[in-house]
């Protein structure tokens, strides 16, 4: 059996985004504040995320600025959660590239040459494409995206298991689906308008939706999300037999259902649909996910579904909406 260090001192990278900002503060709060260093790329985090420890500038893509931070800090675990995510990747390929395999390569890099103990590295949905089952997806499919974001996720997935074959580096990863969440705007992906559609709801009254009403998806509501990712990282390494591409699966609705499930507290919600580029994307995409490697090899059990994410979003956001601070906000750009 390996011998594995322990995980001390965490560095998070992309810790403003829609992700990394709600799983930095579950970190601080289990390892201890000053143990989590919060990164960002070009704007400055606020609130708990702020003043709840320290926070650091990075360009994942540019190794020294990584290598920077985990030096000064003692860094032995990083959360990476900076990319370009599907949307933006389609606008901005070569960015997304960039982003997602040298910034990856870089992390992966700084983690053999230390010796780290550990990574995280999500992957996601869009690593199948328009030729894999699309209802109750397997975890040895067909992986065929068809977008550069996939492209990326895919050949990521490959890189982090060769670091664990070829290195001995324990890298883990799941293939998230659309993540949910009140705090941190999503970063513009296919999935956006699953927390767009609260918002508004909450705002308006009522919402233009990109996708067409029958697009089913795979999503999953922020709290699983994260415990999800911290219970594989804290698993057993001799229990794994995948590392860097477990599915990972929660819910799946259509946006109709969605509508449909917010009306029930917003009587008078209305909602039009006009399919935008973004509708191709998600047609290309799973309806529903197989995640009985996560559940056999690490436990992972989610515990949302969308009555009970939909509850807790709309109590959440009214309750923001009320005291006059809906959207959060990001802090000033970093110069
Ligand atoms: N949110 C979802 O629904 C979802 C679904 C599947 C997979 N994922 C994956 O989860 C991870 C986190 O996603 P998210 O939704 O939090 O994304 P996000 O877009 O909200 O946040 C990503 C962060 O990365 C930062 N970033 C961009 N370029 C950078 C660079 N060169 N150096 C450092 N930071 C940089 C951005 O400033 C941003 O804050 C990503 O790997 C994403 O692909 C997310």
């Amino acid at each position: 059996m390996a011998e594995r260090r322990e995980m001390n001192r965490i560095l998070v990278t992309g810790a403003v985004g829609q992700i990394g900002s709600e799983l930095t503060v579950a970190l601080r709060h289990r390892y201890g504040a000053e143990n989590v260093v919060a990164t960002g790329h070009r704007t400055k985090p606020t609130g708990e995320l702020c003043e709840g420890g320290p926070f650091e500038y990075i360009d994942v893509a540019q190794r020294q600025t990584l290598e920077a931070v985990v030096d000064k800090y003692g860094i032995d675990t990083i959360y990476h959660m900076a990319a370009i995510l599907s949307a933006v990747g389609e606008e901005r390929p070569l960015l997304a590239w960039n982003v997602n395999i040298n910034g990856l390569h870089n992390v992966l890099e700084v983690a053999r040459e230390r010796g780290l103990a550990r990574v995280f590295c999500p992957s996601s949905i869009a690593v199948f494409g328009p030729d894999t089952p699309r209802d109750d997806t397997p975890q040895e499919t067909i992986l065929r995206p068809t977008t550069m974001y996939g492209v990326t996720k895919v050949s990521g997935e490959l890189l982090c298991d060769y670091y664990v074959r070829r290195f001995g580096v324990d890298v883990r990863g799941v293939r998230y689906p659309g993540i949910i969440s009140s705090e941190t705007l999503p970063g513009g992906g296919t999935t956006d308008y699953a927390v767009a559609i609260y918002y508004a709801a909450v705002e308006k009254g009522h919402y233009t939706c990109f996708v067409r009403e029958d697009t089913v998806l795979p999503m999953m509501y922020m709290p699983d999300c994260v415990r999800g990712t911290i219970d594989l990282m804290e698993a057993d390494f001799d229990q794994l037999r995948h590392h860097a591409d477990f599915n990972m699966s929660s819910m799946s609705f259509s946006a109709g259902e969605l509508a449909a499930e917010i009306k029930k507290h917003v009587p008078d919600f209305e909602v039009e649909y006009k399919p935008d580029a973004r509708q191709a994307i998600a047609d290309s995409w799973p309806c529903s996910i197989d995640d009985s490697a996560a559940r056999e090899e690490w436990g992972w059990q989610p515990e949302y579904d969308l009555a009970a994410m939909t509850a807790d979003m709309l109590a959440k956001l009214r309750q923001r909406a009320a005291a006059g601070r809906l959207y959060l906000g990001e802090g000033p750009t970093c110069p």
